[in-house]
């Protein structure tokens, strides 16, 4: 049996999303007591574990206040956010407007109920076209789009409140979250779905006819994107570590999460290929604005000062997972009907 942490209460903002519902999932097997808060405007009931959640919006300040006085939470962790690069381009005011009122009032309401501890979901895409791979946390920041930037904005922010001595908070970089809790039951649900892992997947599942390659002119060894890709678990487990640190010893900190190795769109392809044991056809696209050749994740820092070990980030146990949960459903479909 997990032993009740000290401070169990611990409000999870887009805990009915991807990386939210693994952490949830994770921090319920250590006896902690995760609230999650959710819109479900991507999120899912399907992917609530417990009766200990609220529907609500953070744009909204009273709905927040609301969820705070309920619990005495010590904790926040906000995967909450618009997330997706190519959107961004296309509507930046929803990246600023959205993700900074989100986090604003979600700090100003902590600052109310002095709830001190926040973990922020933030990403590589604030190191923009990196100047050395790996990217070490110490690399120059310059986002090239607004999702990028939105997060690199609420850092800042919660850089001017730690002055203060507001908030401790832990920033988490991740690169390419990826694959799926090994029981199935949770997974990547995005829709449309902008990854690359459940879009090759899709395709060998029949549910996609091709895989579109953005790019095979890049300055890497087979022309296409190289990307590090991490897997949700070990993110979750991450965000268990970053949360234990913030409670025994109060410290700010910001974190890279990724393996230090990367993988091309070409390789990913033939590892699903494999694992799969399915024909993945392909078509040359055009490549995405903004996209840089080559993000890797420089992770010693997260290793050393978080004790984190990225055990289930192999590309293998990336793709098998991320397949097993694609499959579910479809069982599901074929036993229903
Ligand atoms: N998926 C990745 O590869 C990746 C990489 C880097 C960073 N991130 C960050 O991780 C976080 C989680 O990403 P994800 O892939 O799980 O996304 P997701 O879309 O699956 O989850 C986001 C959740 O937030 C909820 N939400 C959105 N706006 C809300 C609002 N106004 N009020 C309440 N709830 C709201 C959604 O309903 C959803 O449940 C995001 O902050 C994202 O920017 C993700």
């Amino acid at each position: 049996m997990a032993i009740m942490p000290h401070d169990p209460y611990v409000l999870v903002t887009g805990g009915a999303g991807y990386i939210g519902s693994h952490t949830v999932e994770l921090l319920l097997r250590r006896g902690y007591r995760p609230v999650v808060f959710d819109n479900f405007s991507t999120g899912h009931r399907a992917l609530l574990l417990n009766d200990d959640w609220i529907q609500g919006d953070l744009r909204e300040l009273e709905s927040i206040r609301g969820a705070l006085q309920k619990y005495p939470f010590q904790s926040v962790l906000h995967f909450a956010s618009h997330c997706y690069v190519g959107e961004s381009m296309d509507d930046p005011p929803k990246y600023f407007f959205d993700n900074l009122t989100q986090a604003l009032n979600l700090l100003r309401a902590m600052l109310e109920f002095r709830i001190p501890h926040f973990v922020l979901s933030s990403t590589c895409s604030v190191y923009g076209h990196p100047q050395q791979v790996p990217i070490p946390e110490t690399h120059p920041v310059a986002p090239t789009n607004p999702y990028g930037e939105s997060k690199r904005m609420i850092e800042r922010i919660l850089e001017w409140y730690d002055r203060a001595d507001r908030i401790r908070f832990v920033s988490l970089r991740y690169f390419n979250a990826a694959g799926a809790h090994p029981s199935g039951r949770l997974g990547e649900l995005h829709d449309p779905e902008p990854h690359l892992i459940p879009r090759v997947l899709q395709v060998a599942a029949g549910i996609r006819p091709f895989v579109e390659i953005h790019g095979e002119d890049y300055p890497t060894a087979d022309g296409t994107c190289i990307r590090d890709y991490v897997h949700v678990v070990d993110l979750a487990e991450a965000h268990l570590l970053a949360l234990q640190r913030l409670q025994r010893t109060g410290q700010t900190g910001i974190f890279n999460l990724g393996t230090g190795k990367g993988y091309s769109v070409k390789e990913v392809i033939r590892a699903a290929q494999k694992i799969t044991g399915r024909e993945i056809p392909c078509r040359s696209g055009l490549r995405r604005p903004g996209d840089p050749s080559d993000l890797v994740a420089d992770p010693t820092r997260a290793e050393r000062d978080l004790d984190w070990v990225p055990r289930h980030s192999t590309l293998e146990s990336i793709l098998e997972t991320a397949w097993n949960f694609l499959k579910v459903p479809r069982r599901r479909q074929e036993r229903e009907g």
